[in-house]
């Protein structure tokens, strides 16, 4: 039984439950769960690949619809082509594995098209399931692959470069990236980034934020005594040198760079129109 939530050391620190809980491995993994970026050169066999996949489509689907689809980047002149448009992060080019985790909802299309039933999913309805399947998808993943002693690291940067990473993968319409994932065996132990404590994130029976402001300032306070990135400021010709340099300015910083510059209109020419559906005809 543990009365904490994964230790001192996990992404709640020493949140207290309140009472005792079940201590099971697996749950244990899911709170000390991290991100790599750096992997050794062990490979990782393809059953193993495969056996990550049919986990990562075991998520839950929105009504079944089953909208998520991977690529699974085997070819290095397309993997290299891919890698080059992110030099910041050579872990894309480098890791192992590379999945792109897709929201598909062009599929659901084409099955009312064979059936009979054409109803085009280009509405916001179709974007958003497709992609909450595909975030299920990823997450899974993640979670099976770390159970197996692998690391990973999702990528949304592909998002940044939406025209060439379409071109690259041959996505056509109505088929888009949620996210890369880089996966191999660690070549570190890595590190967990603390979350949030659970009175900023959970709100009982109504949305309540009156608290935000003194749990994020405790909070960064907590994570800065774990890790401090005082010396990483972000842009401080841009913003100066904050005295407290602690998670919240960070992401306020860091938010002010917009990402995703042009995914909408991209969307747009690949058949969303993100409208709300027609009501169904009497
Ligand atoms: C949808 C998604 C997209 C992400 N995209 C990137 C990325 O493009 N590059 C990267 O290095 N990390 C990326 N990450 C990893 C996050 O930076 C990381 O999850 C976050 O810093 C929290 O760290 P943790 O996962 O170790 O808790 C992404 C994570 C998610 C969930």
């Amino acid at each position: 039984m543990f009365g904490g939530v994964g230790g001192r050391h996990g992404h709640h620190g020493d949140t207290n439950l309140g009472g005792d809980v079940p201590e099971l491995p697996w749950l244990r993994q899911v709170l000390l769960r991290r991100t790599h970026r750096r992997y050794s050169d062990r490979p990782v066999p393809d059953a193993l690949v495969r056996l990550l996949l049919a986990a990562a489509f075991s998520a839950s689907s929105k009504s079944d619809f089953q909208q998520a689809s991977v690529v699974w980047l085997n070819d290095c002149t397309r993997r290299d082509r891919l890698a080059a448009l992110f030099p910041d992060m050579p872990w894309i080019g480098t890791a192992p594995v590379f999945f792109v985790f897709l929201g598909d909802a062009r599929r659901l299309e084409t099955i009312g098209e064979m059936r009979g039933h054409k109803q085009p999913n280009g509405a916001l309805e179709g974007f958003f399931n497709a992609t909450v399947d595909a975030a299920l998808a990823l997450q899974t993943c993640i979670l099976a692959a770390e159970t197996l002693g692998l690391g990973t690291c999702p990528i949304s940067v592909l998002r940044n470069h939406i025209a060439e990473v379409g071109d690259i993968l041959e996505l056509p319409n109505r088929v888009f990236p949620v996210a890369g994932l880089c996966l191999g065996y660690p070549a570190q132990t890595g590190f967990i980034s603390m979350r949030l404590p659970l009175e900023a994130t959970v709100h009982i029976d109504r949305y309540d934020e009156s608290g935000l402001a003194a749990a994020v300032d405790a909070y960064d306070r907590r994570r800065d005594a774990r890790h401090s990135i005082k010396d990483r400021q972000r842009a401080p010709e841009r913003f100066g040198t904050a005295e407290f340099y602690g998670w919240s300015e960070d992401k306020a910083r860091q938010a002010m760079t917009p990402e995703g510059v042009g995914f909408a209109a991209w969307l747009k020419t690949r058949g969303f129109t993100f409208d709300d559906p027609e009501p169904p005809a009497e």
